[in-house]
């Protein structure tokens, strides 16, 4: 694939081997200027803006994904393919559903359960188990232990639907309660996408998020709560960009 893409306008010596993935532009920047040494815009085609910096001395990109599979699925298949990205981190919020998992702990996405048609245009005759590149978890949780975080590791699900249409529903019926009986931890709406991309192209990549709404007891963050969350996971996140380099 060529570069510039429809949706970056840039060139593969403009990122590092790993790019973060906030879904918010303006985390994407925030990031950039907070985190990273001597940052230089990138990308900034439809406000998606995109960063490269050092941390440690490691070169780091971080740019937004947007909401959704659809979009992360854009911005990961033109960096995977048309800007030699080896490693893309989505660092997301998420819902939790399990009563064990509270605000501000951090779920690691072993693996993306959806309810997406994502896989469809892969053309598999069966279901692809979407799962993250065990390097970078493994890498992950080093850099989580270090930092003293709670986190979670296991299965998560990545939905089309933030609002969904339950109310009223019977109880066997209720979404959220169904995912918990399998044990997923926590909804969110990007990594399924990000994984099979990465499966398909040979590229690796992981999801980690912090909890910012607990579903179960619908309890949620206060904007600076999530951002002391936020914070922590920046630092796990990080510390594994360093850790894949050496
Ligand atoms: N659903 C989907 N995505 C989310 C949620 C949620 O409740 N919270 C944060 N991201």
């Amino acid at each position: 694939m060529n570069y510039p893409t429809p949706h970056i306008k840039a060139t593969p010596a403009d990122f590092g081997q790993t790019v973060l993935m906030p879904g918010d532009p303006l985390r994407s920047k925030y990031i950039a200027e907070h985190f990273l040494e001597n940052p230089v815009l990138v990308n900034n085609v439809r406000g998606v803006q995109g960063y490269t910096g050092t941390y440690k001395g490691v070169r780091v990109s971080v740019m937004a994904s947007g909401m959704g599979m659809p979009s992360i699925g854009i911005y990961s298949h033109e960096l995977y393919n048309a800007f030699g990205v080896q490693n893309i981190m989505r660092i997301g919020s998420a819902g939790a559903i399990q009563p064990d998992i509270n605000l501000k702990d951090i779920v690691m996405a072993m693996g993306a359960s959806t309810d997406s048609a994502w896989a469809n245009q892969f053309h598999l005759a069966g279901s692809f188990a979407p799962i993250c590149s065990y390097e970078m978890l493994r890498a992950a949780v080093a850099s989580a232990e270090e930092v003293g975080a709670t986190y979670h590791v296991g299965n998560i699900l990545s939905s089309d639907c933030f609002y969904g249409d339950d109310e009223g529903l019977p109880a066997a019926l209720d979404t959220n309660t169904n995912w918990r009986k399998m044990g997923i931890m926590a909804i969110e709406m990007e990594s399924a996408a990000l994984y099979l991309n990465a499966a398909r192209y040979h590229k690796n990549a992981l999801c980690i998020c912090t909890v910012s709404d607990q579903l179960v007891r619908k309890e949620y963050l206060s904007a600076d709560e999530r951002q002391t969350g936020f914070e922590e996971m920046m630092k796990i996140a990080l510390e594994t960009a360093v850790k894949l380099e050496k």
